[in-house]
């Protein structure tokens, strides 16, 4: 036998036992049998270290440390979960897609579910190609994540080739991608922490944070002496084999190319069996291995459920099912009243610090007044507490009980605090709003909006900048931030030369962020970047957006009605159509970037899909030669794709394609396409 194939076959065993140990549980050799293997497989690299492959089973710490993350987009959206709270939640979901399903002719009565734990860990994207594992990457934005596949190898239950026992009989699929969870397990936090105390360094605050600490390392070795554990729950995108139709059969797919499922994924026939689960799981979250923060119901027919769209980044098809917050008992000491963008007078509580689920809480929301009223909160009163996931913790409400007569009524504000002028509730709304356009503080709000990082990213300019601008009347909307001087600059205190060239560089180089930055830096209700980027590759121009009716705008898959009606009221409104003139004035950028014909941009507006193998190029290749010349790829043969480019073994999506009468390329008319 050559050593070549002495190598392949020590490895091909040692990833068999690995999976039998890590994600089977159940070995069938001793662990010195496997140190045998193991070491004659080291002794035999190292004679002939030109053998060594990256996905050896003795390379899993092996690579060398990283300067930074290189950037990886997802060749799908990594979407994420609509949430509810309770069983009467899932209930409106279930009358949701009822009436989504009604004109298909299809009854809510007749679907089945798949229930996952809501595994609290941190999103992975598991890349596959002819079975060897090439790529992974956190989630990241959901479009564009960070490459941590040197990280993601030093985990023994994560796969380098699939399937890991090429003796099934199941052939490695072409094209792979998995979504899974890495997660840190409970029995491993404790001891780990305690662990980097005595080292002198700073313990995780929790297990998520631990998960998250450890993945985004630089070098490698750091994340392989972690307990890092993993499971993969979804195909993102495949090609070269056929899916089952239904999500529990995905998940016996994952299982069967050897990794790991979690144990605790439930089917259910329908949705009573689902919140049935969800009775099962109050108790079972606190006796299991990992932390979940709820559980994930998804539709079983995936056709069906990938085919209900999405809103945003959640897919109708499927809900979390968060579980009730950790609460606490604390003392509400004060109520401050904060003024956001949009006018809204929003209490907030001070509370006596207290910890909830491994974070100090002090500050709190009441929502609005109506609740205090409504819960009889006093100050001083005794509170519960609540803290749900990543949400602002909130006053759930006053233990009367324990109150000793000195507590005070909560009267709302009749005027507002910041410019005094009379305060007002529209009819239908709980809410209390300053109803006066120029009061300072709503306008520092939206300039802060403006120039965030999520917005206009504009260097130098800070919150306390943004005060200091509206209170000295140079900014009067977030349209005057484009004719700011030097001059007017200056004189202010702690504005020194330097800084003030630094904030007008900043303003200068923000005129030339893209369009979607700008339109969400307007601040229209619902319209974050998400909707932005949505709205303007549909309609092209932020004034298209503004002529469009409100059924233009519900037209696009993934605008509602509510989104619709708010950007509609924003263009209507004449103090807007104002601030639009200055930011056209300043130059900002209003129109997405425009394909031409020819050149460079030879591929603009035209949609391709991927499949097989072509003969000179990877797949990232192609996709890379594609995008950098306009065009997109997309996963999934649809009616609105331009290409299918073709290569070896393509499989269902070239016949998709001959269905459709989608054209077909191969390697070289690719080319002269892009030429
Ligand atoms: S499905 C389109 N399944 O929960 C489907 N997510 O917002 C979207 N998560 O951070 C995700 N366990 O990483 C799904 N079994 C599971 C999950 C799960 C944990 C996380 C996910 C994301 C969040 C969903």
């Amino acid at each position: 036998m050559l050593v070549m194939e002495k190598i392949e076959q020590l490895r091909d065993e040692i990833r068999f036992h690995l999976h039998r140990y890590h994600v089977l549980d159940a070995p069938v050799i001793s662990d010195a049998e496997y140190d045998k293997l193991y070491h004659e497989l080291v002794a035999l690299e190292a004679a002939h270290p030109e053998l060594v492959t990256a996905d050896s089973p003795t390379q899993r710490a092996g690579a060398e440390p990283l300067e930074a993350f290189e950037k990886v987009t997802h060749p799908a959206p990594i979407l994420s979960l609509a949430n509810a709270f309770d069983v009467e939640g899932l209930e409106a979901w279930a009358a949701r897609l009822g009436r989504l399903l009604a004109p298909e002719g299809i009854e809510v009565a007749g679907l089945d579910y798949v229930v996952e734990p809501k595994l609290d860990g941190l999103t992975v994207v598991l890349t596959y190609e002819n079975g060897r594992f090439i790529q992974g990457a956190t989630r990241g934005n959901g479009d564009i994540g960070e490459d941590i596949t040197q990280n993601l190898r030093t985990l023994p239950m994560l796969p380098q080739r699939i399937p890991v026992d090429s003796k099934g009989g199941l052939q490695p699929p072409l094209y792979l991608v998995v979504r899974g969870e890495a997660f840190f397990p409970l029995d491993k936090f404790e001891t780990f922490n305690e662990s980097r105390l005595v080292a002198g360094e700073k313990a995780y605050m929790n297990p998520r944070n631990a998960a998250a600490g450890s993945l985004r390392q630089l070098d490698s070795a750091v994340t392989a002496g972690r307990p890092l554990t993993f499971y993969a729950y979804d195909i993102i995108a495949w090609d070269g084999v056929t899916l089952p139709d239904e999500q529990w059969g995905r998940l016996a797919y994952l299982a069967e190319l050897g990794f790991p499922v979690c144990p605790d994924n439930a089917y259910c026939g329908d949705l009573a069996g689902v919140a049935e689960q969800y009775e099962i799981w109050r108790e079972k979250r606190n006796q299991i291995n990992y932390e979940v923060d709820g559980l994930v119901v998804k539709i079983n027919n995936r056709p069906l459920a990938d085919g209900l769209g999405f809103v945003g980044k959640d897919p109708r098809g499927a809900l979390a099912m968060k579980f009730p917050a950790q609460e606490k008992t604390t003392k509400l000491l004060d109520i401050k009243v904060n003024v956001g963008r949009t006018g809204v007078l929003a209490p907030a509580a001070v509370l006596a610090p207290v910890e909830i689920g491994g974070v100090t809480v002090q500050n709190a929301t009441l929502h609005n007044y109506e609740e205090i009223r409504r819960k009889d909160i006093r100050l001083g009163d005794m509170v519960f507490v609540k803290r749900a996931g990543e949400v602002i913790p909130y006053v759930v409400g006053p233990i009367p009980d324990l109150r000793d007569g000195s507590e005070e009524e909560i009267e709302p504000p009749t005027i507002c605090p910041f410019c005094e002028e009379p305060v007002v509730k529209p009819e239908g709304e709980i809410n209390l709003y300053c109803d006066n356009p120029a009061c300072p503080e709503q306008l520092v709000r939206r300039v802060e909006y403006f120039v965030s990082r999520s917005a206009m990213d504009i260097d130098n300019f800070g919150s306390q900048t943004a005060e200091l601008l509206v209170k000295g009347e140079f900014i009067k909307d977030v349209g005057d931030i484009y004719s700011l001087e030097e001059g007017q600059l200056l004189p202010l205190e702690g504005f020194k030369e330097k800084k003030v060239a630094n904030l007008l560089a900043g303003i200068e180089a923000s005129k030339q962020q893209p369009p979607e930055r700008v339109l969400t830096a307007l601040g229209i209700r619902y319209v974050g970047e998400v909707v932005a980027r949505l709205l303007l590759s549909e309609l092209g121009h932020i004034d298209r957006v503004g002529e469009a009716t409100l059924a233009d705008l519900e037209a696009i898959d993934g605008i509602g009605p509510q989104t619709g009606q708010a950007v509609v009221s924003w263009f209507q409104n004449g103090r807007n159509q104002e601030v639009l003139a200055k930011l056209r004035a300043a130059g900002l950028a209003f129109e997405a970037v425009k394909p031409e014909a020819g050149g460079a941009q030879s591929l603009a507006g035209l949609t391709f899909v991927l499949t097989g193998t072509l003969p000179n190029w990877s797949r990232s290749e192609a996709k890379t030669f594609i995008e950098e010349r306009g065009g997109r790829v997309t996963g999934s043969v649809s009616k609105k794709t331009d290409y299918l480019v073709a290569g070896e073994a393509a499989g269902s999506k070239l016949e998709k394609a001959g269905d459709l009468g989608v054209p077909v390329l191969d390697e070289a008319g690719l080319r002269a396409l892009g030429a």
